[in-house]
């Protein structure tokens, strides 16, 4: 079987690769593997360094609004798997052109691609923040999306999409929409990451509004494991939502990511809200508990911990991006 990765050298992308080659998924055991990834600021070919000697990985910088590129990387694929996006909302709202051309038009081409292969099966990996913000309960995968950032409404066009091509041309796709990952290897402008670091160099962290947002947090590796099953066995034309990790605040985020450095809350800086915060996210993860036996394996407290180890002791990995 040949896999293709899109945006297989960012934060999830990329430890679904070293997954996958380290043979965590039965289902891909043995599975050849193309990385197709334009190497953005986001994007880096280190994060594959452990897996980069793998006789079964292949290495493709490239972008995928590239028909050329996209339609030769394609040839004798079984399964796309794709990652590849504009993925910081700050970024979005600061300039949504690239969030556009990349996660739209950029997966429009996939999916083109895809189908005109004859692909057997393609994983539109999005998002939760499709479905927008919501007070109490958690979206099921029917409700309707009412995205607000720039980032959001790229990616809810681009599932839109995904779902057409299924619908139209009978392409088989699955969507999933996952919360908020954390994990090592994220690029340090995401909150994690971000607050982590600035805490091991002794600075503060920006606090956004009065840091009563909730989101829930799930390990990377549990949603890497979620859409390994929905590749596997998800049914064709479906969305599955993937979470059921830890809802908190911004402020218990940042309580514990103190804690977990030694560091009180006057390292905390508090900063002007982000525009058009979502309050609240929360997905329902009924159907692919019930249909593919899903659920999330590594608790909070642990995974956390374990990722304020991993940044601690890879100074070497995320300095050089602090100081771009
Ligand atoms: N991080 C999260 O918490 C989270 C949660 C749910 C869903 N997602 C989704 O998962 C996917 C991966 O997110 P991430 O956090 O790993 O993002 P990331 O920003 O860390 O990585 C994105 C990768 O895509 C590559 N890329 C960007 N534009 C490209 C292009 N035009 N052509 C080829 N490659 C390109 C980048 O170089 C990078 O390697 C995204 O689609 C995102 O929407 C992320």
């Amino acid at each position: 079987m040949r896999v293709l990765v899109t945006g297989g050298a960012g934060f999830i992308g990329s430890h679904f690769v070293r997954q996958t080659l380290g043979g965590a998924y039965s289902e891909l055991a043995d599975a050849e593997v193309v990385v197709l990834d334009k190497l953005t600021y986001a994007g880096n070919e280190a994060n594959l360094d452990p897996v980069a000697d793998n006789p079964r990985l292949r290495f493709v910088r490239g972008d995928i609004c590239d028909a050329g590129v996209v339609t030769e990387v394609m040839r004798g694929v079984d399964l796309v798997v794709h990652f590849a996006a504009e993925s910081h909302v700050d970024r979005s709202i600061a300039g949504s052109a690239d969030f556009v051309i990349t996660n739209v038009a950029g997966t429009q081409t996939l999916l083109q691609a895809a189908l005109d292969a004859g692909v057997g099966r393609f994983v539109h990996v999005s998002t939760d923040e499709v479905y927008g913000s919501i007070e109490e309960g958690s979206w099921p995968e029917d409700h309707p999306l009412l995205p607000n950032s720039p980032y959001s409404a790229s990616k809810a066009s681009s599932d839109l999409l995904a779902r057409s091509f299924h619908r139209t041309y009978g392409l088989d796709v699955c969507i999933t929409r996952c919360s908020n990952n954390y994990g090592p290897y994220q690029f340090p402008e995401k909150v994690v990451p971000l607050f982590v670091t600035n805490l091991l160099d002794g600075k503060q962290v920006p606090l956004y509004g009065d840091g009563l947002n909730v989101r829930d947090w799930l390990h990377i590796d549990d949603h890497c494991r979620g859409i390994a099953l929905v590749a596997a066995s998800g049914r064709a034309g479906e969305i599955y939502n993937i979470g059921g990790g830890t809802e908190l605040t911004n402020r218990e985020l940042t309580e514990r990511l103190l804690a977990a450095v030694g560091a009180g809350w006057e390292m905390v800086r508090p900063v002007e809200d982000r525009k058009g915060h979502d309050r609240r996210y929360s997905v329902d993860i009924t159907k692919i508990s019930t249909e593919l036996g899903y659920r999330p394996r590594i608790d909070f407290e642990t995974g956390l911990a374990d990722t304020v180890r991993w940044y601690a002791e890879h100074r070497a990995w995320w300095e050089p991006l602090k100081n771009r």
